[in-house]
């Protein structure tokens, strides 16, 4: 199979991107570094070092686009950068080869906001951020595309994904920067009084969840685990992998952070197969190694 992945320099493209090599796809990698990382590159695969704003074109079976401005936080501050990525990028990844189907990542939390109950397909999308707007046009987009050419793009809303090779220096990634407070002996901080609740997902569930979309129609498709854990509850289990007795300090609450955040998947389990398999204390082991190995 040729397969394209976009971002495939970041966190969870360059997971994937080792993924599909294992499987002996031919891979394409289209990133322009602006947050992903050279050493995440698989030296296996071809590199197009591209900027998706501007059109492309490259020969694929199927394109998994990862590549985003995927900060919140910048979308508030810049959000013509945020829709020049995420929404130009996206109409040029849809155009970039006639032919392959295209997969797209887009985010449960940024779309459903506040969860009293796991957010199922058939809850409203309903943006609080320019960034979770963009992955909601970049979502009409595949489905216009679906009506418009009859093709049989898949859009998947992930939840909160951690995982090796996640850049602490991003606001989201709450796992990779206790892990990584804890390792270095510095402090972890919690915003509010730690009852808020996310549904963490492994990355290697979120690759088997891609795979499974390649080449099978439908969705979108949330992508969690219908579990929720507390930011307090995260903490102590962080603590418990790395070994160290340590109190966060507590900080104000964050404005427009919601309370829960869950997302329901049993419409990917039923209709394609998926469903996670690694825990949370597994996955938070298996980061913690990952993380010993990079300092060692
Ligand atoms: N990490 C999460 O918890 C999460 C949750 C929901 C959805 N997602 C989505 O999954 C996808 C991957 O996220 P990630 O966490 O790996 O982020 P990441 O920042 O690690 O990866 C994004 C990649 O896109 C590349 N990129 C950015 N702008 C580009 C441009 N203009 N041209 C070419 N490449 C560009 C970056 O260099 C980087 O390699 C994104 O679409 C993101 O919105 C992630």
């Amino acid at each position: 199979m040729r397969t394209v992945v976009t971002g495939g320099a970041g966190f969870i493209g360059s997971n994937l991107v080792d993924a599909l090599l294992a499987r002996g796809d031919s891979v394409t990698v289209v990133d322009n570094f602006a947050s992903g990382k050279r050493e995440n590159l698989n030296p296996a695969a071809t590199l197009l070092e591209h900027d998706i704003r501007e059109p492309f074109s490259v020969e694929a079976d199927v394109i998994f686009h990862l590549a985003a401005q995927a900060d919140v936080q910048t979308s508030m501050q810049r959000p013509e950068y945020d829709a020049a990525v995420n929404v130009v990028g996206t109409v040029n990844v849809l155009g970039a080869a006639p032919g392959a189907q295209v997969i797209f990542t887009s985010s449960g939390g940024a779309g459903y906001g506040e969860c009293t109950e796991p957010a199922t397909e058939q809850t409203p999308f309903l943006p609080l951020s320019p960034y979770g707007i963009a992955k909601k046009c970049g979502e009409e987009y595949l489905a216009g595309w679906n009506r418009i050419h009859r093709t049989q793009h898949v859009s998947l809303r992930f939840a909160n994904v951690y995982g090796p090779r996640q850049d602490s220096g991003l606001e989201g990634g709450v796992v990779a920067i206790f892990l990584e407070r804890l390792a270095s002996g510095g402090e972890t901080v919690i915003f509010g009084d730690g009852t808020q609740a996310r549904d963490f997902v492994y990355v290697d569930d979120i690759v088997d969840s891609l795979l499974a979309a390649a080449g099978r129609a439908g969705g979108p498709y949330n992508v969690g685990t219908g579990r929720d854990t507390t930011v307090a509850g995260l903490h102590a289990a962080c603590v418990r992998v790395a070994g160290v007795n340590r109190e966060p300090r507590h900080e104000p609450a964050r404005l427009g952070d919601v309370q829960r955040s869950v997302l329901d998947a049993h419409l990917i389990e039923r209709e394609l197969g998926w469903r996670p398999r690694v825990s949370l204390d597994d996955g938070l082991g298996r980061t913690w190694a990952w993380m010993k190995e990079q300092a060692a």
